[in-house]
């Protein structure tokens, strides 16, 4: 699997595991761990988290399951993200659902996630959502301290557009600093990102791109959706040409943009990720990849 480089320090691998569904996984300690393995044998070595995922709850269980291999830290590339508080019984802060990206939140989510995930540094923070409330100025005091401490080697955004990605960026440049990765919601079942200019913007700035919900959570699968069924009345007779699956199609059809896009995927099914994984041994034709695209918008293109 190739790698991204992030920058001088990180670099990811081109597919990367999510872990937003990890508590409904239902899995023992010693089954997450097995998986992590499984998942670095095929070069599948970034794992993407959330301070608020499972309720505050699936850091955690990632945690206890690299306690069982304490060698496997130095393998993987560990992103989390911070910025929004949900209500939670078992935290006293979290009274209410809102953003929260001053610097005293900032450092107390990294704080928690890194005692959480058993780490001691996160390769990657990303401020999960822009705020309407938020100040470039104390989130950059924020990431400056997280920096100098060592606790954190590289940050980026989720779901910023381009005018709150340069809001924050044109701040950190100030203090040589600068966002290096965009999470954001890229699929052939969603394009706004790529419609709306945020991807372009980022490719010029040399910004990564990590596309969250590959597969659209699913939905890409299900036969109630009409969107969906245009997409796969597409996508399943290239994956019979290419003898693939429809997500290792998904894969190269995100793998054809050049702007380098990392797809999340949220599967815990390891034949699903060998799936997707065959998809980047497969170049599509443009006339492929349009017509894929045009299958999501549901008209031709002008
Ligand atoms: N930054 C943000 O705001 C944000 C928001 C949402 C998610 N994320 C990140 O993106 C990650 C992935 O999100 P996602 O789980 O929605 O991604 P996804 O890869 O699009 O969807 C995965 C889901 O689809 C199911 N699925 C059904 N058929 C499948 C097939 N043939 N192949 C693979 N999966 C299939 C999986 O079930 P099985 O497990 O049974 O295979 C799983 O529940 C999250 O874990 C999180 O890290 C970020």
């Amino acid at each position: 699997m190739d790698k991204v480089t992030i920058n001088q320090h990180v670099s990811f691998s081109k597919m990367i595991q999510g872990f937003w569904r990890t508590h409904t996984w239902e899995w023992s300690s010693q089954q997450l761990n097995k998986y992590l393995h499984e998942l670095v044998d095929r070069g599948i070595t970034t794992m993407d988290h959330a301070d608020i995922y499972g309720d505050y709850t699936c850091e955690g269980i990632f945690g206890e399951a690299l306690k069982l291999s304490p060698k496997l830290r130095e393998k993987l590339e560990i992103v989390s993200k911070c910025g929004i508080v949900l209500p939670s019984d078992e935290l006293s802060w979290t009274n209410g659902h809102r953003y929260d990206h001053t610097k005293a939140h900032i450092e107390r989510s990294v704080n928690r996630s890194l005692t959480e995930l058993n780490v001691d540094y996160l390769d990657s923070l990303l401020i999960h959502r822009p705020s309407p409330l938020m100040d470039p100025n104390e989130i950059t005091e924020a990431l400056k301290e997280l920096v100098t401490a060592g606790k954190v080697k590289s940050f980026g955004v989720s779901n910023f557009n381009k005018s709150q990605y340069d809001l924050l960026n044109n701040n950190l440049v100030c203090d040589k600093l600068h966002i290096t990765l965009n999470q954001l919601e890229l699929s052939p079942y969603t394009l706004d990102a790529l419609d709306d200019g945020t991807i372009n913007h980022m490719y010029k700035d040399e910004v990564k791109v990590m596309a969250w919900s590959p597969l659209a959570g699913g939905k890409l699968f299900s036969s109630e959706d009409a969107k969906a069924q245009r997409i796969m009345n597409i996508i399943e007779p290239l994956a019979q040409k290419y003898q693939v699956t429809a997500s290792g199609i998904i894969m190269a059809w995100l793998n054809k943009h050049p702007a380098q896009v990392m797809p999340v995927l949220g599967t815990h099914q390891i034949s699903r990720i060998d799936d997707a994984l065959a998809g980047f041994n497969i170049t599509l034709t443009d006339q492929e990849w349009f017509d894929i695209y045009t299958a999501s918008l549901g008209h031709d293109i002008p």
